[in-house]
């Protein structure tokens, strides 16, 4: 089976080399976890070490905020750019474009082989209360008034257009990464409740504050078609480098 790395040793590692080529897979997360971090990292690290084109698609930080971003950990968008191995998209949920012909579009004339979406929340709100206030906002919203004529709930709405943006996700083959907030206490793994069910994998990155120790970790919650290292692992957010995933366990590292 053909597998996308991260470039992130610990991390590729956990996931037997990678994941599995043309996997949908969510990285969920607190604020500030490094969900936007890791989504950078995978496609600078795709284009620079493996020169795998990557299509970032941000609904919250636009391009020159990623750059920067990015920037700070050492990592030069722009050259990617340049070099046609990265294309970066800012789709602003403000302004209730066609999100689906914009993502055909880039995917058919871009070609990536990885893509990234971030944040799946930001997107999945938007739609949902653009679909619930004016009609003609968002196709894929008509696409879910006609999958189900029982009255609709935000919920139901939620679920279809979920179903339908992923299922047109998996019709692209591409190894897919999609960010998705996670609130304290909430007992699902993603914020809508309903992707951690669809997608392929989930990776749910931690931030525990015990003891004053840097007590980030990540868990490979669910890999479809592949086994995984189950446990939690510690990992660290450090300049020059981005995302570092240590390989033994969190457990292991508190004990000490
Ligand atoms: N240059 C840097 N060096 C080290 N750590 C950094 C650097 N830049 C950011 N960080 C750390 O990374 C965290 C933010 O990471 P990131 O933006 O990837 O998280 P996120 O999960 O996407 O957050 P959000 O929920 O706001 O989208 C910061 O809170 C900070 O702790
Ligand atoms: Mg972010």
């Amino acid at each position: 089976m053909e597998r996308t790395k991260f470039g992130i040793q610990g991390l590729d590692k956990a996931l037997m080399g990678g994941i599995p080529e043309g996997s949908i897979v969510l990285i969920s997360g607190g604020a500030g976890t490094g969900k936007s971090t890791l989504s950078i990292q995978f496609l600078a690290n795709g284009a620079q070490l493996f020169g795998e084109k990557g299509l970032y698609i941000s609904t919250e930080q636009n391009e020159e905020e990623l750059r920067k971003h990015a920037h700070s950990f050492g990592w030069d968008l722009k050259s990617l750019e340049e070099k046609n191995l990265l294309k970066i998209i800012y789709f602003d949920i403000t302004h209730g474009n066609d999100f689906l012909q914009m993502i055909n579009t880039a995917v058919k004339d871009f070609k990536p082989k990885r893509i990234t979406i971030d944040s799946m929340t930001t997107l999945t709100d938007s739609l949902i209360i653009g679909g619930l206030k004016e009609d003609s906002a968002f196709s894929l919203v008509q696409v879910a008034e006609t999958v189900s004529p029982i009255p609709r709930t935000e919920q139901i709405i939620a679920k279809s257009i979920l179903y339908k943006l992923i299922s047109i996700l998996r019709t692209y083959e591409i190894t897919t990464l999609l960010t998705s907030e996670l609130y304290e206490d909430s007992k699902s793994l993603s914020a809508d409740g309903i992707s951690e069910f669809i997608c392929d994998g989930i990776i749910v990155m931690h931030y525990l504050g015990i003891g004053g120790s840097d007590t980030r970790s990540v868990e490979i919650r669910k890999l479809r078609y592949s086994d995984h290292t189950k446990s939690y692992l510690p990992y660290e957010i450090a300049t020059d480098k981005g995302i570092v995933v240590h390989e033994e366990e969190a457990m292991d590292v508190l004990m000490k």
